[in-house]
């Protein structure tokens, strides 16, 4: 089944210049590229993407730390696309990633670690509404 999930270079990658390689291994895994926007986050934007994680312990160094610089953020398309794109960024912890994953390859530790991807298709619909608030999800 097509599908789309919502994909983000996070601060740490930005500052590093990293966006161009990543967007590279994101269209080599087949995925194409629908939405792509640069945005520095509000502290209310970024409340609202990591809602589910507000009672955390890390919550607020996470919202620094997206704070931190801008964001690419990308709607993306493909077969599959959310569980495929969660194995191509590897996993939270970028030492524990398979190697040759965006994490494993660019991130530096849990809290740094380059890239996000949608966990589900709920998180996906939550995930557009606060960085592409107009775009409709058909
Ligand atoms: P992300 O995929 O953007 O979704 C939520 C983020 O919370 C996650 O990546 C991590 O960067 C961060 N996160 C999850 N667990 C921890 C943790 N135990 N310590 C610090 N940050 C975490």
């Amino acid at each position: 089944m097509i599908e789309q999930t919502l994909f983000i270079i996070k601060p740490d990658a930005y500052k590093e210049k990293l966006v161009g390689k990543i967007v590279t291994k994101i269209e080599e895994s087949g995925f194409k590229i629908i939405k792509m926007t640069l945005k520095k986050l509000t502290r209310k934007e970024a409340e609202n993407l990591y809602y589910v994680h507000r009672d955390r312990d890390f919550f607020e160094p996470l919202v620094l730390f997206i704070l931190e610089a801008p964001i690419i953020a990308l709607i993306l398309e493909r077969e599959n696309a959310i569980e495929h794109l969660r194995g191509v960024i590897g996993k939270t912890n970028p030492k524990e990633s398979e190697p040759g994953t965006i994490r494993a390859l660019y991130g530096t530790n849990k809290s740094r670690n380059a890239v996000h991807a949608s966990d589900s298709k709920e998180s996906f619909i939550r995930e557009v509404s606060v960085l592409f608030p107009s775009y409709s999800i058909t």
